[in-house]
């Protein structure tokens, strides 16, 4: 009996780190068919001596029985929330009201993510936890401790080896879903014919507050620490020491914390968060400062449920609800048939959108997406935005569910769909949409005009193989046309040539040449002359496009809609890599400054600036800021890492320059 009391302790220490050095730190040290023995072996020594089984036992996480309602738990101190701060004058006057609170007494801030997620409180009473709960109201949550002991990263007993453990512990942190994790779950919502949630947020509180345990533990939640609240026998004195011992005692706390002495340095660091937020796999909505002497947080206080001491730096979310105007239909290349969203436009993560793709019919229907519908729009980094599904609460009666048109809207020739695809086609092989005609067009006399480059050489390259996209007629070389019927050395270099000329043709024949159903060659002008580069006409939403004199609202939204395809849009950026005139005058304003004419791209994390923020530095100075480095690109603007584009920078002898060395140029250097 004792030696099995102490094996099972023995075990238990056994478990609890493996997990911690697995789901925490990320760095396993034991094979999974260990760590399941050590758990087999623990679950026979708890069968035989039921007496030995611990609420905080491994075993423990998933085993307690559905409940019906949540029981209420007072805090022992209320979860404060947090004020915002959405602007750089915002903290300045945050700060400014700390000095003169402070006495003008020196203070440091401590800067962390803001996660997207769900607070909790866990209470551990000499080390073991014994209960969860949600933040409800602040002052009463409800009792989720059987669903928070299936988190794998919560400890359910604490490491004693860092000192005695204290009484009792109050630690509170963010419960949320990976991005991935968030994709999951509504995946299995929208197979299982539920409503998809709306964001992480939504998807981690209904995980949360699942009746049953079981369905908790299938949902990879997982947590943050970021505070600790009421405590016995702690002697902790800041919240930067709070967060070592919190992390010393096995819990997550994000690598990414910092400890400032300088209020610039963590505005700082708060725009590096919103830089770097597209490359993290978990959703945070700013970064939060606080405080770090728990002295100086007492002397501050709060106003309501807002402590002085605190605040959140925001950045708008990358989710968004509007309404589903119309479905519209892009005929791609292949002559497939894409659908894609006109949505009334919406800001989201600061930026306003108003076109979204929506992949095929059946994904539609699967998702239930009508015409009408308020809907869930998702905007992840760079990536085209997503229509999630239906938002869960529609104002009024819906409209019929959604079905692709029996007729190409290009050609109203039939349209089909192969056995066992998702895609519909247009029937007419000699649609204007299809291949072959887009590539004679763009080598044509009002396009690229490509001299030695006519129908029947367009037909043959096809046939071999050579040339399926635009792009690929800049990949040929003389050899390749030698290897082809009817070819002498003199012919190859000639026609190889007129491709290469062909580079400098202006951006408004290169617009006209992409063959945008109904740009004619004066609409693509006007286009080139009203937005002055491609980047810019592709950021454009349906309405700004139609702004444009001689655009029509009903051109304008096939121009944004073509540029949602994905296809498209690797054509263009292709043809940009290529070399080929993206940019031109733009005739309404054009650009002064220091920098004027200069086209710019930025990579890696700047020092001073956040990704809008030095896109809009530059182009106050003059510049043209655009994403791909090219033949085009003036300077390569280097911060911190980034290295695909400085290498290619490299490569094309494009001068890779410094924040010091822009200023230098921007001051006339
Ligand atoms: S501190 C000062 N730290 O934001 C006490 N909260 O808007 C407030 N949150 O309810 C909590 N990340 O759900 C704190 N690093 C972080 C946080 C964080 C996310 C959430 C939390 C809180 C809400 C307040």
């Amino acid at each position: 009996m004792v030696k099995a009391q102490t094996r099972a302790a023995e075990l238990r220490r056994l478990i609890s780190e493996a997990n911690h050095r697995y789901h925490v730190l990320d760095a396993p040290t034991v094979s999974d068919g260990e760590y399941d023995g050590w758990v087999r072996e623990l679950q026979a020594i708890e069968a035989e001596h039921p007496e030995l089984v611990t609420p905080d036992s491994p075993t423990q996480r998933v085993g307690a029985p559905p409940s019906t309602q949540f029981a209420e738990v007072e805090h022992l101190q209320p979860m404060l929330s947090l004020a915002n701060a959405r602007t750089d004058d915002e903290f300045w006057a945050w700060v400014e009201r700390l000095r003169r609170l402070l006495d003008g007494e020196p203070f440091q801030l401590v800067t962390e993510p803001k996660i997207d997620g769900l607070a909790i409180s866990l209470l551990y009473e000499r080390g073991s936890f014994v209960r969860g709960a949600t933040r409800g109201d602040g002052v009463i949550g409800e009792d989720v401790t059987a669903n928070l002991r299936t988190v794998r990263s919560i400890p359910l007993s604490l490491p004693d080896d860092a000192g005695p453990l204290p009484a009792l512990v109050e630690v509170r942190g963010e419960v949320y879903l990976p991005l991935q994790g968030f994709a999951r779950v509504n995946e299995e919502q929208v197979a299982a014919g539920a409503r998809p949630f709306m964001n992480p947020r939504n998807s981690a509180a209904g995980s949360l507050r699942q009746k049953d345990p079981a369905v908790t533990a299938r949902r990879p939640l997982a947590l943050w620490a970021y505070a600790i609240g009421a405590s016995d026998g702690l002697g902790v004195e800041s919240h930067w020491d709070a967060l070592a011992w919190l992390r010393d005692h096995h819990f997550p706390v994000s690598p990414d914390v910092r400890l400032h002495d300088d209020p610039a340095e963590a505005l700082a660091a708060c725009h590096g968060w919103e830089a770097r937020r597209a490359d993290l796999p978990f959703d945070v909505d700013g970064a939060v400062v606080k405080v770090s002497s728990y002295e100086q947080q007492r002397r501050l206080g709060s106003v309501g449920r807002d402590p002085r001491w605190a605040v959140a730096f925001k950045v708008p979310p990358t989710t968004a609800l509007t309404t589903l105007e119309r479905i519209g239909l892009n005929v791609g290349r292949t002559g497939a048939m894409n659908p894609y969203a006109v949505l009334e436009p919406v800001n989201v993560g600061g930026v306003t959108v108003s076109m979204a793709t929506l992949h095929n019919e059946d994904d539609i229907r699967r998702k239930d997406i009508r015409e009408g519908d308020r809907v869930i729009i998702q905007r992840a980094g760079d990536v085209i935005p997503q229509v999630v599904g239906p938002a869960p609460e529609q104002p009024g009666r819906r409209g019929e569910p959604w079905s692709m048109p029996d007729r190409c809207p290009v050609c109203d020739h039939p349209v089909v769909r192969a056995e066992g695809e998702a895609r519909h086609y247009c029937s007419n092989r000699a649609c204007p949409s299809r291949g072959y005609e887009g590539l004679r067009h763009f080598v044509s006399r009002g396009a690229m005009d490509v001299d030695g480059v006519g129908e029947k050489l367009v037909r043959k390259l096809m046939e071999v193989g050579l040339v399926a996209r635009p792009q690929d007629f800049y990949r040929l070389t003389a050899a390749d046309l030698l290897a082809l019927d009817g070819f002498q050395e003199r012919s190859a270099e000639k026609a190889i040539e007129a491709i290469e000329t062909s580079k400098r043709q202006p951006f408004g024949r290169v617009l006209f040449a992409l063959g945008i159903p109904h740009v004619g060659s004066v609409t693509a002008q006007a286009l080139a002359d009203g937005f002055g580069s491609m980047e810019a006409l592709r950021a454009a939403t349906a309405e700004e496009i139609a702004e444009v004199e001689g655009v029509g609202s009903v051109i304008a939204e096939q121009v944004a809609g073509w540029f949602v395809d994905e296809e498209h849009s690797s054509v263009v950026d292709a043809l940009t890599e290529a070399g080929l005139t993206m940019t031109g005058p733009k005739r309404a304003q054009a650009p002064t400054g220091p920098l004027a004419g200069k086209t710019f791209v930025v990579t890696g994390t700047l020092e001073g600036f956040s990704r809008e923020g030095i896109a809009e530095h530059l182009t106050g100075l003059g510049a043209r800021v655009t994403n791909s480095v090219s033949a085009g690109t003036d300077y390569l603007l280097a911060g911190a890492g980034g290295g695909s584009k400085r290498a290619k920078a490299e490569q094309l002898g494009v001068p890779v320059i410094s924040e010091a060395e822009l200023a230098d140029l921007a001051a006339g250097g």
